[in-house]
């Protein structure tokens, strides 16, 4: 369902240092991308970012990757901490889930921290499942949850 108070769009590579500056406000040292990363991954051909935008005022940003032929990666999915819990993260997701369904791919798959609370129930909301832990994954101490959701539409 659309949601009135966000717009969505196509990511442009005037909106890099906005995102950048938004990833690093997201998560600490260590988790959040350097320039290269992030430029990397917004960058990739065999992928696609979305932001969310209100009042013209960038709040969040997705970017997904395909793994393989049939398989998305949400790289990250980032929202402005005063702009949570107002729907832009489910707007976010479902657009980028409603895209990868209609390039044929059947699956998303996702790493996230196993202490970020916030978004762990963020995605078991979405139907996301836990697949397999990997040990040691962020900054060489924190574990992550591998999850994954089936999207093929039947
Ligand atoms: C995770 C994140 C993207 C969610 O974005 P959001 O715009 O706040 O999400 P929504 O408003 O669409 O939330 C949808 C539902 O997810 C769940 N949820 C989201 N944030 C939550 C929180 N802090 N605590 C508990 N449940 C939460 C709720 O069920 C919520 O529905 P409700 O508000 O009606 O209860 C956002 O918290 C964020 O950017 N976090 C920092 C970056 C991050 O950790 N990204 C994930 C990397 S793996």
């Amino acid at each position: 369902m659309a949601n009135p108070k966000f717009n969505l769009r196509d990511y442009k590579s005037e909106d890099f240092e906005t995102l950048w500056k938004l990833d690093q406000a997201c998560f600490v040292a260590g988790i959040a991308y350097t320039r290269e990363e992030l430029s990397h991954f917004l960058s990739h051909r065999n992928g696609f970012s979305i932001v969310g935008e209100r009042n013209g005022s960038i709040q969040g940003f997705i970017v997904i990757q395909r793994d393989h032929i049939d398989a998305g990666h949400v790289i990250t999915i980032d929202v402005q901490a005063d702009a949570r819990r107002a729907g832009l993260g489910t707007l976010l997701m479902n657009a980028a889930e409603s895209r990868l369904r209609s390039a044929k791919c059947d699956s998303v798959l996702l790493e996230v921290a196993v202490d970020n609370l916030p978004a762990l129930s963020f995605y078991k909301r979405h139907g996301y499942s836990v697949l397999k832990t990997i040990p040691r994954y962020y900054m060489n101490s924190i574990d992550a949850l591998m999850l994954g959701k089936r999207i093929s539409s039947q």
